[in-house]
């Protein structure tokens, strides 16, 4: 158990968020803050609070407009922003088209933290992931092990999920990992995925494994079609809360991760999904695993549009 947790961002993940960690009592004290008025922070906060003898957990639940507060927070769970949701055509923004109105929101995120929590450990699951996540880098610079992206735990939950499915295996049974940016592009490591330590192909067929990873790409938009209104919330937040807990109970679990690259895998100065040990200090250790040529050059592909929206970023910047 930790202190206390920062939920920047109230809506369908913070929602998840708070009433998780409340259930798990993950620490002390769970704060919220989202600008949403009247008081939707406040009055989620007092909701759960209100149900928390049913649960018998004491901790100490709330919500504010203000970001003081997450005063004192040592972990911030950032979900601030708007999710993708289907036009009135029917069409589905990219993640990148809400790179603009995101990252106005991110810049006020990065004051609330730099002014009431500066020294946390910053988990962000807004999107677009890999620029957000650049961004809150580029205004906070905290050292690389306090500041990380959620995409690649759900990523690999949903690659996981479809592949026990198809092979009639219990979804415990399948290890996984999505690496790379999280868009389309993102790369669903094959060779990496076992059914009971066996290779996968040993149980589900190319054509259809192929099927599986293209539904993964598309997994997102998939659920945004189906809901109407909004984006996927309680699996991202289960996601994050399995890298949060990583942190908070020190356990070295290895997680795709989107981190700063300081020379892996090529690549410097870019957010970008990989294995990662997460423990107490946060991100402790970048892992380089081995690629096939093709599952290899699907990662620099990755990185290429990462490094895409990154450098829009920095353009969005100037104006
Ligand atoms: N500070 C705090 N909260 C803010 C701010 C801000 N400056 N700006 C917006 N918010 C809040 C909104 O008021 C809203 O309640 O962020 C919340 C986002 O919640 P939802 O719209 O319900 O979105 P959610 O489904 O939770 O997804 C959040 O995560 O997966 C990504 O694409 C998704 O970027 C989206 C984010």
């Amino acid at each position: 158990m930790i202190n206390k947790i920062a939920l920047i961002g109230g809506g369908n993940i913070g929602g998840v968020l708070a009433q998780e960690i409340v259930r798990r009592r993950l620490a002390r004290e769970v704060a919220m803050v989202d600008v949403k008025e009247p008081e939707l922070a406040k009055g989620k906060m007092l909701d759960i609070s209100e149900g928390s003898p049913i649960l018998h957990s004491d901790v100490v639940a709330s919500g504010s407009r203000d970001y003081s507060v997450i005063s004192g927070a040592d972990m911030v769970i950032n979900t601030a922003g708007v999710p993708r949701t289907r036009r009135a055509d029917g069409s589905i923004p990219t993640r990148e088209e809400l790179l603009k109105t995101n990252l106005a929101i991110t810049d006020a995120v990065s004051a609330g933290i730099k002014q009431y929590c500066a020294n946390a450990i910053i988990l962000s699951i807004a999107n677009p992931l890999d620029a957000i996540v650049y961004r809150l880098n580029m205004n906070l610079q905290p050292p690389r092990e306090r500041l990380m992206g959620m995409a690649g735990v759900l990523d690999s939950a949903r690659y996981r999920y479809f592949v026990a499915q198809e092979a009639g295996v219990s979804v415990d049974s399948v290890a996984a990992m999505v690496l790379g940016g999280h868009g389309d592009s993102m790369v669903p490591v094959r060779s990496a995925c076992r059914i009971a330590g066996m290779p996968v192909e040993k149980f589900v067929a190319p054509e259809k494994l192929e099927n599986i990873e293209e539904r993964t790409r598309k997994a997102g938009g998939e659920v945004v079609k189906l809901l109407g209104v909004g984006s996927a919330f309680v699996s991202p937040a289960w996601c994050a809360l399995e890298m949060a807990e990583a942190i908070i109970f020190d356990q070295k679990k290895i997680l795709p991760t989107s981190v700063l690259l300081q020379g892996e895998y090529g690549v410097r100065g870019l957010f970008v999904g990989v294995p990662a040990v997460l423990g107490a200090n946060g991100v402790e250790k970048v892992l380089e695993i081995d690629l096939t040529d093709s599952e290899q050059a699907a990662f620099m592909k990755s990185v290429t549009s990462v490094q895409g929206t990154s450098e829009e970023v920095l353009a969005l910047l100037n104006k």
